[in-house]
C-alpha cells in the first residue's frame, strides 16, 4: 500500500463558507455552531485530491471563464476510469452530464415516465429520491428491505404484488444509502429480474462505487446483469468520490440507443448544458492520482468506522456493518426511545448534527445516519458524546 499523500487528520474550518453540512446545521438541526459537529449532509471534511485545486488553479490563471467545448477528454476521463476501476466498457456517446444526480433521477423521471406512474425505492433509501418524485406527481412505491444478521437484504419476492401497471421505474441505490450495503451480483441480477417481470426501467444510481471499504468489491449493473441494459439507465460522478458535491455534475450513462435518444431528446428541450468547472474537475481527479486519492481515503474512512463502531457497547445502540459509504447507520431502536427521544439526545445533548432515520423512508424510523468523512479527532468527540448521552 502506497504512503498515505493526504492528512485527512487536519481540521479545516468550514463555517462562515456557505458550507450546507456546517454553515446551516444551528438552523435546520439547533444545534450551536461554537461547540456542535456537523455529521449529517453526505459532503466530507476533506481537501480533494491536488489534481482538482490544480485543474481549477489552472482555470484561474487563464481568467477566462467562457462556453466549455470539445468534451472528448472529459469523456475518455470517464470511459478510463470506468474500464480501470470498475471493469466496465463505455462509450464516450453513451454519456449525458447533469447537474449533479439529483438532477439527473429528476430528469430520469421526467423522461421516462409520467404524472401519476408509481416509482419504486427500495426503502430505507436517500431521501431525496422520494422529495423528486412527490414534486414530479409521481407516486412513491415503497419496497421494504429487510433486515437479517444485522444487514439490509432485498426481499424481492415479496414486492411482486405491490406492483401495479402504472408502476414503471424503480430507482436502485448501489452501493447503499443508507444502509451501506455493496449488493452482490445475486441481488443485482434479482433486482433486474423483477424490474424485467414488471417491465420496469431500471436507473441505477451508483454515485457511491468509489467509496468501498478494503475487502469489498462493487459491480456495476451491467456487468452483473447485462440482459438489463434495454432498460437500465446508470448514475456516476466524481462528487462524491472526490469531495466536489458543489460543482454539482453527475453522468447519467445510457447503453440502450432508444432510451439515449429519449433522454437525449429531453435534455435537449430542457437545455440542460454542462457547467465547465465540473467537466474539468472531472478530468482532474478521473486520473491516477485521483484513484492513489480515493484508495487511501476509504483507509481512513475505514479507520473512522471502526473507533464510532464502538458506540455499539452501549446497550441498545448498533451500527450496520459499513461494507460501502462513508455514512454509519445506527439503530437505537433496542433502546426503546421514541424518534423523538432518539433525536432530543443526538442533536442537544450530543451537540451532533445527524440524518434521523425516518427522512429516509418506511424502515429508518429508529436510525441516525452519521457521516464519518471527517477528521479522526472529530469522531473520537462524537464517539464521547454519544457515549455520554446513551449511558
Ligand atoms: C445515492 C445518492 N444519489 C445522489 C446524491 C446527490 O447527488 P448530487 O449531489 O450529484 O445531486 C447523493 C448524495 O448524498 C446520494 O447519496
Amino acid at each position: 500500500m502506497s504512503e498515505p499523500i493526504v492528512d485527512f487528520d487536519e481540521v479545516i474550518e468550514r463555517r462562515g463558507t456557505h458550507c450546507a453540512k456546517w454553515d446551516l446545521m444551528e438552523q435546520i438541526y439547533q444545534v450551536p455552531l461554537d461547540n456542535g459537529i456537523a455529521m449529517w449532509v453526505a459532503d466530507m471534511d476533506f481537501r480533494p485530491p491536488d489534481v482538482a485545486r490544480d485543474a481549477i488553479e489552472r482555470m484561474l490563471g487563464h481568467g477566462i471563464f467562457g462556453y466549455y467545448g470539445d468534451e472528448r477528454a472529459y469523456r475518455a476521463s470517464i470511459q478510463w476510469w470506468m474500464t480501470r476501476r470498475h471493469n466496465w466498457q463505455i462509450e464516450p456517446e453513451w454519456v449525458f452530464s447533469t447537474h449533479g444526480l439529483v438532477n439527473g433521477t429528476a430528469l430520469c423521471i421526467d423522461t421516462f415516465s409520467s404524472p401519476g406512474d408509481g416509482i419504486v425505492l427500495f426503502t430505507p433509501v436517500y431521501h431525496a429520491f422520494a422529495r423528486v418524485i412527490a414534486a414530479a406527481d409521481r407516486r412513491v412505491v415503497e419496497c421494504p428491505l429487510t433486515e437479517n444478521g444485522g444487514i439490509y437484504e432485498l426481499a424481492i419476492e415479496s414486492y411482486d404484488p405491490l406492483i401495479d401497471a402504472n408502476t414503471t421505474m424503480a430507482i436502485l441505490c448501489s452501493p447503499h444509502n443508507p444502509g451501506g450495503r455493496v449488493w452482490t451480483p445475486d441481488e443485482l441480477r434479482s433486482v433486474a429480474r423483477f424490474c424485467r417481470r414488471h417491465d420496469l426501467i431500471l436507473v441505477s444510481d451508483e454515485i457511491h462505487h468509489d467509496l468501498v471499504m478494503p475487502g469489498y468489491s462493487h459491480v456495476p449493473m451491467p456487468l452483473a446483469a447485462p440482459e438489463t441494459v434495454d432498460r437500465l439507465v446508470m448514475m456516476t460522478a466524481v462528487t462524491k468520490s472526490f469531495n466536489l458535491a458543489g460543482a454539482h455534475t453527475g453522468n447519467v450513462i445510457i447503453e440502450d440507443d432508444s432510451l439515449r435518444r429519449r433522454f437525449g431528446k429531453r435534455i435537449e428541450a430542457l437545455g440542460v448544458s454542462p457547467n465547465s468547472f465540473g467537466l474539468y474537475l472531472a478530468e482532474a481527479v478521473y486520473s491516477p492520482e485521483g484513484a492513489v486519492w480515493v484508495d487511501q481515503l476509504m483507509q481512513y474512512v475505514d479507520g473512522n468506522r471502526r473507533i464510532f463502531d464502538t458506540i455499539s457497547e452501549l446497550p441498545g445502540l448498533r451500527s450496520m456493518p459499513l461494507e460501502a459509504t462513508y455514512l454509519a447507520w445506527v439503530s437505537f431502536k433496542a433502546t426503546g426511545l421514541t424518534d423523538a427521544q432518539i433525536s432530543r439526545r443526538v442533536l442537544r445533548e450530543a451537540r451532533i448534527a445527524a440524518n434521523l432515520g425516518y427522512t429516509f423512508g418506511s424502515g429508518g424510523e429508529g436510525y441516525v445516519r452519521f457521516n464519518l468523512a471527517t477528521p479522526r479527532s472529530r469522531v473520537v468527540e462524537a464517539v464521547e458524546r454519544l457515549k455520554r448521552a446513551f449511558s
